[in-house]
């Protein structure tokens, strides 16, 4: 681990807009007076009607949560409306495409009608207040029209990354039983196209078969692909969108309103709907946009993620557009049409505050300087990263190469289920040291915790929990209030568990480990093992599947498959393509697994509990240290593993 220190960068220390005083002095009023923090920070976004609480939550019992809850407000107002008076022509999105030769700026104007004719096509459907509707869009502005029309009218949005296959599409589909779908008719990524709609044709039929009827699907035309069409159900926005009014009034909401389902991964069973409220959530993402990333007004701020995932709902709409921001949404990949691509966007359209994550640093990083080198990256002034932990080797390089050494690291510790940056350092006001998330947010009071729960104080390594409520937190597993008490408030009493280990050093500072429970991070997704396993089992030939992870260069972590199979069966070269093409189609490319060891069997205790403690150490290619293995009901198993092992180094 690193122990370099950067001094806080002179040339954001000028004009920041928290200096390390700040920073100190906000921080403990809100952890000691968190009421009065948050009512003052509350009033940041517009509300129809003020709220009188603040803060009424519980890490206890049933684990209630509500901030400013006699307040009503508007997501979508709050992204659109209010900014109209002032900065109506001022771009608040620009889009870069696939082809780098297409781009579009939509202004705020622009925004309103976009979004209000959509919010009136789906009105006119009968989406109402409370409805899902699930969104399975490429990196489009209709995707954040999608999602702003949706809170305008109070349905509930539930975004489906387009990188999922057709029934993971249905899964969370059915979860959240969801009428009403929009998608495009094809995506491109890369030069390549993708079959949305063929997708969501597939997974309509899938659903189905599980009672859940998908009423209306409304296709965005992007490419001008051929696709399947039902009449009744299949409307082409462009059409839909050319016969209602200009005008929609937004709903008012209730501060403790769903705004969001997004579905995430965790270390068992299948994905869960993390709900996402309104008034919090805005008030948190609007405010860790603004300071986190020192933004200011005319500033323009690209953040790489994708829609699909939290950073996009948090990073890319809501938090920048609340803050009248000018967002960049990129269609494309990283290395199209070459490993220069996110340089070259940088300098074409100015941008100030740049977002990404470490698996496409590390990546870029393996391209070489030159690609870097041939842009000039003056407009440049704040760096991010999020998503998994930066090897401070790949810090350094953003920092000295992308940065030039003048612009600040931020990254950013936070989760799905956090909604907004949790851990993160504030421009202008914390010390970096490549690696470390440094030091919490305002109202954020993380703590170490060892394996009985015991608080650990100083300089220590344990599991991370918070241990009280902040505004942007989710309020519920959707449908299943008890998953979110067992899965986030059962580990730790009393305290929300965050499934990642971590070290504080002597400064105070947090260094995020990586997850201590079965959750992979692979290039920043989010995985279980168990879906993977259950895809893997879900395949005729397999009886058995153990997976881990285990260290990737590019990836942070590569998937290691341990297989049995039926009997009859015999591990060839075939069918371990057969079973990645398989988990692919279960759940998506992103899941592809990297290693598929077949084993006549996997180390178990008697008691018939699969010992994965083996199985990563296997997998790390490090078995020197397999620990005690005589509770194995069959020893000799380990043998077998360690001797086949597919990832000899
Ligand atoms: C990991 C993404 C280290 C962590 C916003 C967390 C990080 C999981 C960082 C959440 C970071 C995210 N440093 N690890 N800066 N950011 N993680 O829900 O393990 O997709 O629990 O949210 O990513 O992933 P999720």
């Amino acid at each position: 681990m690193s122990a370099k220190t950067y001094p806080v960068a002179k040339s954001t220390r000028a004009n920041a807009q928290i200096d390390a005083e700040t920073y100190h002095k906000w921080y403990r009023e809100s952890i000691e007076n968190p009421d009065r923090f948050w009512d003052k920070h509350g009033m940041r976004i517009d509300w129809f009607k003020p709220y009188t609480k603040v803060k009424n939550t519980s890490f206890n019992g049933k684990v209630p949560i509500k901030w400013f809850e006699d307040g009503l407000t508007n997501a979508s107002y709050n992204c659109i409306d209010r900014h109209l008076k002032t900065r109506g022509n001022q771009v608040a999105i620009i889009f870069e495409g696939d082809n780098p030769y297409i781009d579009k700026k939509i202004t705020y104007n622009e925004l309103y009608e976009q979004v209000c004719r959509l919010a009136n096509v789906m009105k006119k459907h009968g989406v109402k207040k409370g409805d899902r509707v699930t969104i399975y869009m490429p990196m489009i502005p209709e995707a954040a029209y999608a999602m702003l029309a949706c809170s305008r009218i109070g349905a509930v949005h539930s975004v489906v990354f387009g990188g999922f296959s057709p029934e993971a599409v249905a899964g969370r589909i059915v979860d959240c039983q969801s009428s009403f779908v929009i998608t495009c008719d094809e995506g491109v990524r890369g030069g390549k196209p993708i079959p949305l709609k063929d997708n969501v044709d597939t997974a309509i039929h899938i659903a189905a078969r599980q009672h859940v009827q998908v009423k209306n699907v409304l296709v965005v035309r992007r490419t001008g692909g051929k696709v399947g069409w039902a009449p009744g159900r299949d409307h082409w926005y462009h059409q839909e969108l050319a016969s209602v009014k200009t005008e929609c009034p937004p709903v008012k909401m209730k501060a403790e309103d769903p705004l969001f389902i997004l579905y995430t991964s965790g270390s068992t069973g299948k994905p869960k709907g993390v709900l996402h409220t309104t008034g919090g959530y805005m008030v948190y993402t609007s405010m860790t946009h603004q300071y986190v990333f020192d933004y200011r007004p005319g500033d323009i701020y690209w953040c790489t993620a994708d829609v699909g995932w939290v950073t996009g709902h948090s990073y890319i709409v809501y938090g920048p557009l609340a803050n009248g921001a000018t967002t960049l949404m990129f269609e494309g990949v990283p290395n199209f049409p070459d490993q220069g691509r996110f340089w070259e966007v940088v300098d074409k359209h100015k941008v100030n505050i740049f977002y990404t994550a470490p698996t496409a640093i590390r990546s870029l990083m393996g391209a070489g300087d030159e690609f870097v080198k041939r842009s000039s990256r003056a407009s440049l002034r704040i760096l991010g990263t999020v998503g998994e932990p930066i090897n401070p080797e790949a810090w350094e390089w953003y920092y000295n190469v992308v940065g030039d050494g003048r612009c600040p690291v931020i990254d950013t510790w936070w989760q799905t289920e956090t909604g907004g940056h949790m851990i993160t350092p504030l421009p202008g006001a914390t010390a970096l040291k490549p690696g470390s998330a440094t030091l919490p947010f305002f109202g954020i009071k993380p703590q170490l915790v060892d394996a009985e729960g015991q608080v650990l104080d100083g300089p220590a390594d344990g599991n991370l929990v918070i241990a009280d409520s902040w505004p942007g937190q989710m309020r519920t597993v959707y449908g299943d209030h008890e998953r979110f008490v067992q899965t986030y408030f059962s580990t730790y009493k009393g305290k929300y568990f965050t499934g990642d280990g971590c070290r504080r050093d002597e400064d105070g500072y947090y260094w995020i480990t990586g997850r201590v429970d079965d959750v992979l991070n692979v290039s920043g997704h989010r995985m279980g093992t168990a879906e993977i396993e259950s895809a893997l089992v879900s395949h005729d030939a397999v009886s058995e599947a153990a997976v881990v992870g285990y260290p990737h260069d590019i990836k942070g972590q590569g998937i290691y498959c341990y297989v049995t199979l039926m009997a009859g069966q015999s591990g060839s070269e075939e069918l371990r393509k057969e079973l990645v093409a398989h988990v692919r189609k279960e759940i998506g490319p992103i899941a592809s697994p990297d290693k598929i060891q077949f084993a006549p069997g996997l180390p178990k205790t008697r008691s018939g509990k699969i010992m994965r403690r083996i199985l990563r150490k296997i997998a790390e290619d490090d078995f020197s240290a397999l620990g005690d293995t005589s509770t194995l009901a069959d020893p000799a198993v380990v043998e077998d593993l360690i001797a086949n092992r597919q990832n000899r180094q």
